[in-house]
């Protein structure tokens, strides 16, 4: 079989079952892959897989590598220069995160249109790649076609979608109400634990990006709510149809 993906998908929570729709695969396990972190996080397990979506080649990372499991900015980041490398071009990533929106509800979708990193590290610390600039250009993280592509096509099913910025943080506590108020005052509409890394990595090698977040959780109002990573869980599997739906259209469409 040959394939040449211009198409990744970072399958993170809520995105699991799209797996299970890719066809022709050729899967990897992380640990045959040379310098490949391994995945150690319940509910994620670690197979690059290539393959077709529809008709499009792809290839989709099941399982990432999050800082507070213990690993470096440069083992966070190491899948997407692998993706540069293969000639990707667009990077479809998805996450959990908790809302702080008032507006948002658990289970809601939302598009993430900007990001504010609030790491310890950042993932171009060090010696410059030359992949791009020692200082990149972020005034469109995000890219904006692909997100009109995604309203489109969400209103077109009748799929209600969020938009907003994605607060990306080292975990693994999950915020403390004052924290969860900090963020939202930052200019943040979620919070998370992943994402922003690879997405910087994969601005600085030039690769478009889509990302949507689940909300799984809400954090911030007025009474303090605990949040467990199984409840999340569950939040996140009750929006992966939609989610799913919408990916598949858009790997279709782009
Ligand atoms: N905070 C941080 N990460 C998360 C959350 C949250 O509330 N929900 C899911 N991932």
């Amino acid at each position: 079989m040959t394939t040449s993906p211009k198409t990744a998908i970072i399958l993170g929570t809520g995105l699991g079952q799209l797996a299970s729709e890719i066809t022709d695969s050729y899967e990897f396990n992380y640990s045959d892959i040379p310098n490949f972190p391994v995945s150690t996080v319940e509910g994620h397990s670690g197979k690059l897989i290539f393959g077709k979506l529809g008709d499009k080649d792809i290839v989709a990372m099941q399982g990432r590598f999050h800082f507070y499991e213990g690993y470096s900015m440069k083992d966070v980041t190491f899948p997407v220069r692998v993706m540069y490398e293969l000639g990707i071009e667009m990077l479809f990533v998805s996450n959990a995160s908790g809302g702080m929106n008032p507006k948002f509800n658990i289970g809601d979708i939302m598009v993430i249109t900007d990001h504010i990193n609030c790491f310890p590290e950042h993932p171009l610390r060090g010696k410059n790649f030359p992949t791009g600039p020692r200082f990149p250009d972020m005034h469109e993280p995000y890219d904006a076609k692909l997100i009109a592509l995604a309203n489109e096509i969400a209103d077109s099913k009748g799929i209600k979608l969020q938009h907003g910025a994605y607060v990306g943080v080292q975990g693994p506590t999950f915020e403390t109400p004052a924290e969860y108020r900090m963020y939202r005052i930052l200019g943040g509409d979620a919070v998370g634990m992943s994402t922003v890394p690879e997405v910087i990595v994969a601005r600085h090698c030039g690769i478009r990006v889509f990302g949507v977040s689940i909300i799984t959780d809400l954090g911030g109002f007025d009474v303090p709510v605990e949040v467990s990573h199984e409840e999340v869980q569950v939040a996140a599997n009750s929006a992966q149809p939609k989610m799913t739906e919408i990916m598949r259209e858009m790997i279709r469409r782009s």
